[in-house]
Protein backbone atom coordinates (compact mmCIF):
# COMPACT_ATOMS: atom_id res chain seq x y z
CA UNK A 1 0.00 0.00 0.00
CA UNK A 2 1.59 3.30 -1.15
CA UNK A 3 1.84 5.66 2.00
CA UNK A 4 1.17 9.43 1.83
CA UNK A 5 3.27 10.42 4.58
CA UNK A 6 6.52 8.41 2.96
CA UNK A 7 5.02 10.63 -0.54
CA UNK A 8 5.22 13.66 0.87
CA UNK A 9 8.69 13.14 2.73
CA UNK A 10 10.46 12.20 -0.75
CA UNK A 11 8.33 15.32 -2.08
CA UNK A 12 8.95 17.95 -0.04
CA UNK A 13 10.60 21.27 -1.47
CA UNK A 14 14.08 21.62 -2.20
CA UNK A 15 15.02 24.94 -1.25
CA UNK A 16 19.09 24.32 -0.07
CA UNK A 17 21.28 27.64 -0.31
CA UNK A 18 23.21 29.46 2.37
CA UNK A 19 20.02 30.50 4.27
CA UNK A 20 20.70 29.38 8.02
CA UNK A 21 17.25 27.66 8.52
CA UNK A 22 15.24 29.01 5.79
CA UNK A 23 14.70 25.42 4.34
CA UNK A 24 14.01 23.72 7.81
CA UNK A 25 11.30 26.12 8.47
CA UNK A 26 9.98 25.12 5.24
CA UNK A 27 9.88 21.44 5.73
CA UNK A 28 8.74 21.83 9.66
CA UNK A 29 4.88 22.13 9.61
CA UNK A 30 4.33 19.22 7.19
CA UNK A 31 6.43 17.03 9.07
CA UNK A 32 4.66 18.04 12.01
CA UNK A 33 1.97 15.67 11.32
CA UNK A 34 -1.88 16.60 11.45
CA UNK A 35 -4.83 14.68 10.81
CA UNK A 36 -4.27 14.84 7.45
CA UNK A 37 -7.81 14.84 6.42
CA UNK A 38 -7.92 16.48 3.62
CA UNK A 39 -5.83 13.93 1.68
CA UNK A 40 -8.08 10.86 3.44
CA UNK A 41 -10.73 12.05 1.72
CA UNK A 42 -9.26 12.73 -1.65
CA UNK A 43 -7.84 9.15 -1.57
CA UNK A 44 -10.56 7.50 0.14
CA UNK A 45 -12.66 8.50 -3.37
CA UNK A 46 -9.82 7.16 -5.74
CA UNK A 47 -9.42 4.18 -3.66
CA UNK A 48 -13.11 3.72 -3.99
CA UNK A 49 -13.26 4.28 -7.82
CA UNK A 50 -10.09 2.95 -9.09
CA UNK A 51 -7.01 1.65 -6.72
CA UNK A 52 -4.57 1.91 -9.01
CA UNK A 53 -4.75 5.35 -9.66
CA UNK A 54 -3.68 5.73 -5.96
CA UNK A 55 0.02 6.21 -6.60
CA UNK A 56 -0.79 9.24 -8.36
CA UNK A 57 -3.22 10.40 -7.08
CA UNK A 58 -0.65 11.09 -3.89
CA UNK A 59 0.80 14.35 -5.63
CA UNK A 60 -3.00 16.04 -5.53
CA UNK A 61 -3.77 14.53 -1.94
CA UNK A 62 0.05 16.15 -0.76
CA UNK A 63 -0.59 19.19 -2.67
CA UNK A 64 -4.01 19.78 -0.73
CA UNK A 65 -2.40 19.07 2.33
CA UNK A 66 0.37 21.34 1.54
CA UNK A 67 -1.75 24.26 0.77
CA UNK A 68 -3.67 23.62 3.90
CA UNK A 69 -0.58 23.61 6.04
CA UNK A 70 -0.23 27.17 4.14
CA UNK A 71 -3.50 28.47 5.85
CA UNK A 72 -2.30 27.33 8.92
CA UNK A 73 1.23 28.99 8.96
CA UNK A 74 -0.97 32.42 7.76
CA UNK A 75 -3.83 31.78 10.31
CA UNK A 76 -1.37 31.63 13.55
CA UNK A 77 0.66 34.41 12.52
CA UNK A 78 0.35 37.77 15.15
CA UNK A 79 -1.92 39.71 12.69
CA UNK A 80 -4.50 36.85 12.04
CA UNK A 81 -4.81 34.18 15.46
CA UNK A 82 -1.44 35.31 17.13
CA UNK A 83 -1.22 31.70 17.95
CA UNK A 84 2.21 30.10 19.50
CA UNK A 85 1.63 26.54 19.19
CA UNK A 86 0.26 24.18 16.04
CA UNK A 87 0.62 20.66 15.67
CA UNK A 88 2.07 20.10 19.10
CA UNK A 89 5.28 22.40 17.56
CA UNK A 90 5.84 26.45 18.37
CA UNK A 91 4.62 27.84 15.15
CA UNK A 92 7.23 29.37 13.01
CA UNK A 93 7.01 32.97 13.39
CA UNK A 94 8.09 32.08 17.23
CA UNK A 95 10.45 29.55 16.59
CA UNK A 96 12.17 31.45 13.55
CA UNK A 97 10.50 34.71 12.97
CA UNK A 98 7.65 36.37 11.57
CA UNK A 99 9.30 37.07 8.06
CA UNK A 100 10.08 33.29 7.60
CA UNK A 101 6.79 32.79 8.38
CA UNK A 102 5.14 34.43 5.92
CA UNK A 103 7.49 33.84 3.41
CA UNK A 104 7.11 29.77 3.83
CA UNK A 105 3.08 30.55 3.79
CA UNK A 106 4.02 31.71 0.62
CA UNK A 107 6.25 29.29 -0.77
CA UNK A 108 4.01 26.15 0.75
CA UNK A 109 1.08 27.62 -1.15
CA UNK A 110 2.83 28.09 -4.83
CA UNK A 111 4.60 24.58 -4.22
CA UNK A 112 1.02 23.29 -3.74
CA UNK A 113 0.32 23.98 -7.48
CA UNK A 114 3.57 23.24 -8.38
CA UNK A 115 2.84 19.50 -7.51
CA UNK A 116 -0.02 19.54 -9.33
CA UNK A 117 1.58 20.48 -12.69
CA UNK A 118 3.60 17.76 -12.08
CA UNK A 119 1.66 14.87 -11.56
CA UNK A 120 1.06 12.20 -13.89
CA UNK A 121 -2.00 12.93 -15.07
CA UNK A 122 -3.44 14.37 -18.57
CA UNK A 123 -2.96 17.70 -18.83
CA UNK A 124 -6.97 18.35 -19.08
CA UNK A 125 -7.32 16.26 -15.35
CA UNK A 126 -4.55 18.66 -14.14
CA UNK A 127 -5.74 21.80 -15.08
CA UNK A 128 -9.25 20.54 -13.51
CA UNK A 129 -7.64 19.90 -10.41
CA UNK A 130 -5.62 23.02 -10.32
CA UNK A 131 -8.36 25.24 -10.63
CA UNK A 132 -10.45 23.04 -7.99
CA UNK A 133 -7.69 23.99 -5.90
CA UNK A 134 -7.15 27.85 -6.69
CA UNK A 135 -11.63 27.90 -6.77
CA UNK A 136 -11.62 26.98 -3.22
CA UNK A 137 -8.81 27.63 -1.06
CA UNK A 138 -8.10 31.43 -2.89
CA UNK A 139 -9.79 34.72 -3.90
CA UNK A 140 -13.51 33.44 -3.32
CA UNK A 141 -12.77 30.82 -1.09
CA UNK A 142 -10.50 30.38 2.12
CA UNK A 143 -8.68 33.57 1.53
CA UNK A 144 -12.50 35.23 1.63
CA UNK A 145 -13.22 33.16 4.77
CA UNK A 146 -9.82 34.35 6.65
CA UNK A 147 -10.40 37.63 5.67
CA UNK A 148 -14.64 38.06 6.96
CA UNK A 149 -13.12 36.26 9.88
CA UNK A 150 -10.42 39.00 11.02
CA UNK A 151 -11.96 41.90 9.31
CA UNK A 152 -14.90 41.48 11.79
CA UNK A 153 -13.80 40.44 15.23
CA UNK A 154 -15.00 41.73 17.97
CA UNK A 155 -18.31 42.89 15.79
CA UNK A 156 -21.35 39.98 16.29
CA UNK A 157 -22.28 38.31 13.01
CA UNK A 158 -25.81 37.50 12.12
CA UNK A 159 -26.12 33.32 11.86
CA UNK A 160 -25.95 33.29 8.23
CA UNK A 161 -23.35 35.19 7.43
CA UNK A 162 -21.08 33.22 10.14
CA UNK A 163 -21.64 30.07 8.09
CA UNK A 164 -20.91 31.75 4.64
CA UNK A 165 -17.52 32.67 6.75
CA UNK A 166 -17.08 29.51 7.74
CA UNK A 167 -18.15 28.03 4.55
CA UNK A 168 -15.29 29.88 2.41
CA UNK A 169 -12.92 30.15 5.60
CA UNK A 170 -13.13 26.03 5.69
CA UNK A 171 -15.62 23.85 3.84
CA UNK A 172 -14.70 24.70 0.97
CA UNK A 173 -11.16 23.43 0.77
CA UNK A 174 -12.80 20.11 2.48
CA UNK A 175 -15.23 20.09 -0.20
CA UNK A 176 -12.70 20.69 -2.98
CA UNK A 177 -10.60 17.08 -1.70
CA UNK A 178 -13.49 15.20 -2.02
CA UNK A 179 -14.24 16.68 -5.69
CA UNK A 180 -11.03 16.39 -6.30
CA UNK A 181 -10.98 12.53 -5.67
CA UNK A 182 -13.75 12.41 -8.30
CA UNK A 183 -12.15 14.35 -11.00
CA UNK A 184 -8.95 12.10 -10.44
CA UNK A 185 -11.49 9.02 -10.98
CA UNK A 186 -13.07 10.77 -13.87
CA UNK A 187 -16.36 10.91 -12.35
CA UNK A 188 -18.00 14.58 -13.38
CA UNK A 189 -21.66 13.42 -11.38
CA UNK A 190 -20.02 12.36 -8.31
CA UNK A 191 -17.95 15.00 -8.29
CA UNK A 192 -20.60 17.23 -7.73
CA UNK A 193 -22.67 15.21 -5.23
CA UNK A 194 -19.43 14.96 -3.07
CA UNK A 195 -18.96 18.56 -3.37
CA UNK A 196 -22.19 19.44 -1.71
CA UNK A 197 -21.79 16.56 0.78
CA UNK A 198 -18.01 17.91 1.39
CA UNK A 199 -19.55 21.85 2.02
CA UNK A 200 -21.94 20.67 4.76
CA UNK A 201 -19.00 18.34 5.92
CA UNK A 202 -16.66 21.15 6.58
CA UNK A 203 -19.33 23.29 8.04
CA UNK A 204 -19.56 20.67 10.36
CA UNK A 205 -15.72 20.09 10.87
CA UNK A 206 -15.06 23.95 11.45
CA UNK A 207 -18.24 23.94 14.21
CA UNK A 208 -16.55 21.11 15.96
CA UNK A 209 -13.01 22.96 15.52
CA UNK A 210 -14.86 25.90 17.80
CA UNK A 211 -16.80 23.66 20.38
CA UNK A 212 -12.66 21.69 20.83
CA UNK A 213 -11.04 25.56 20.75
CA UNK A 214 -13.14 25.85 24.80
CA UNK A 215 -13.53 22.11 25.60
CA UNK A 216 -9.74 21.53 24.83
CA UNK A 217 -6.60 22.39 26.32
CA UNK A 218 -3.66 23.14 24.25
CA UNK A 219 -1.92 19.86 25.03
CA UNK A 220 -4.94 17.88 23.78
CA UNK A 221 -5.43 20.32 20.61
CA UNK A 222 -1.56 20.09 20.17
CA UNK A 223 -2.68 24.26 19.17
CA UNK A 224 -3.59 27.04 20.90
CA UNK A 225 -6.96 26.70 22.13
CA UNK A 226 -9.23 29.61 24.35
CA UNK A 227 -8.19 31.51 21.46
CA UNK A 228 -11.60 32.54 19.69
CA UNK A 229 -13.24 35.02 22.20
CA UNK A 230 -13.02 37.90 19.72
CA UNK A 231 -13.91 35.46 16.72
CA UNK A 232 -17.15 35.10 15.12
CA UNK A 233 -17.55 31.19 16.04
CA UNK A 234 -19.99 29.20 16.78
CA UNK A 235 -19.83 28.84 20.32
CA UNK A 236 -19.03 32.74 20.98
CA UNK A 237 -22.17 33.21 18.21
CA UNK A 238 -24.71 30.83 19.94
CA UNK A 239 -23.29 29.23 22.91
CA UNK A 240 -21.65 26.03 23.89
CA UNK A 241 -24.84 23.97 24.44
CA UNK A 242 -26.15 25.41 21.04
CA UNK A 243 -22.80 24.82 19.04
CA UNK A 244 -23.44 21.59 19.97
CA UNK A 245 -26.75 21.06 18.72
CA UNK A 246 -26.29 22.33 15.71
CA UNK A 247 -23.45 20.14 15.28
CA UNK A 248 -25.08 17.53 16.20
CA UNK A 249 -27.81 18.24 13.77
CA UNK A 250 -25.28 18.56 10.74
CA UNK A 251 -24.38 15.00 12.30
CA UNK A 252 -27.36 13.18 11.61
CA UNK A 253 -28.01 14.90 8.19
CA UNK A 254 -24.34 14.29 6.86
CA UNK A 255 -24.85 10.20 8.04
CA UNK A 256 -28.81 10.20 5.99
CA UNK A 257 -26.36 11.46 3.13
CA UNK A 258 -23.04 9.29 3.43
CA UNK A 259 -26.31 6.22 3.69
CA UNK A 260 -26.94 7.06 -0.32
CA UNK A 261 -23.51 7.47 -1.23
CA UNK A 262 -22.82 4.31 -3.55
CA UNK A 263 -21.45 0.91 -1.99
CA UNK A 264 -18.34 1.82 -3.47
CA UNK A 265 -17.92 4.88 -1.88
CA UNK A 266 -19.82 4.08 1.18
CA UNK A 267 -17.04 0.96 1.64
CA UNK A 268 -14.44 3.09 1.54
CA UNK A 269 -15.27 6.03 3.20
CA UNK A 270 -18.00 5.62 5.70
CA UNK A 271 -15.62 4.61 9.04
CA UNK A 272 -13.27 7.87 8.08
CA UNK A 273 -16.37 9.77 7.48
CA UNK A 274 -18.24 8.65 10.79
CA UNK A 275 -15.18 8.99 12.60
CA UNK A 276 -14.96 12.73 11.67
CA UNK A 277 -19.00 12.98 11.77
CA UNK A 278 -18.60 12.38 15.18
CA UNK A 279 -16.04 13.88 16.73
CA UNK A 280 -17.48 16.45 18.34
CA UNK A 281 -19.03 13.68 20.89
CA UNK A 282 -15.93 12.33 22.06
C1 LIG B 1 -7.45 23.27 11.40
O1 LIG B 1 -7.48 22.24 10.46
C2 LIG B 1 -8.03 24.51 10.81
C3 LIG B 1 -9.43 24.34 10.43
C4 LIG B 1 -9.82 24.48 9.20
C5 LIG B 1 -10.42 24.04 11.43
P1 LIG B 1 -7.22 20.76 10.94
O2 LIG B 1 -8.02 20.48 12.17
O3 LIG B 1 -7.44 19.82 9.78
O4 LIG B 1 -5.67 20.80 11.32
P2 LIG B 1 -4.54 19.69 11.16
O5 LIG B 1 -4.27 19.58 9.69
O6 LIG B 1 -5.06 18.39 11.73
O7 LIG B 1 -3.37 20.23 11.90
C1 LIG C 1 -8.71 28.56 10.47
O1 LIG C 1 -9.71 28.48 11.43
C2 LIG C 1 -9.12 28.04 9.19
C3 LIG C 1 -8.06 28.22 8.19
C4 LIG C 1 -8.32 28.64 7.01
C5 LIG C 1 -6.65 27.91 8.50
P1 LIG C 1 -9.20 28.56 12.92
O2 LIG C 1 -8.43 29.79 13.17
O3 LIG C 1 -10.34 28.25 13.83
O4 LIG C 1 -8.20 27.30 12.92
P2 LIG C 1 -7.34 26.87 14.20
O5 LIG C 1 -8.30 26.62 15.31
O6 LIG C 1 -6.38 27.97 14.47
O7 LIG C 1 -6.69 25.59 13.72
MG1 LIG D 1 -8.32 31.65 12.34
MG1 LIG E 1 -6.57 29.95 14.25
MG1 LIG F 1 -10.20 27.03 15.53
Amino acid sequence: MYNFENFLLDNLPDAKSFHPFYEDALHAMLKAGGKRFRPKLLLGVVQSYNPLLMPNAMYAAAAIEIFHTYSLIHDDLPAMDNAPLRRGHQTLHVEYDEVTAILVGDALNTYAFELLSKAPFSDGIKIKLIQELALNGGASGMVLGQALDCYFENQPLELDKVKLLHVNKTAKLIAAALKMGAIIASDDKTAQILYDFGIKLGLLFQIQDDILDITQDDAQAGKTTNNDTSKNSFVTILGLEAAIQEADTLATELTDMMNDFDDKVYQNLSSLLTHYINRHKG
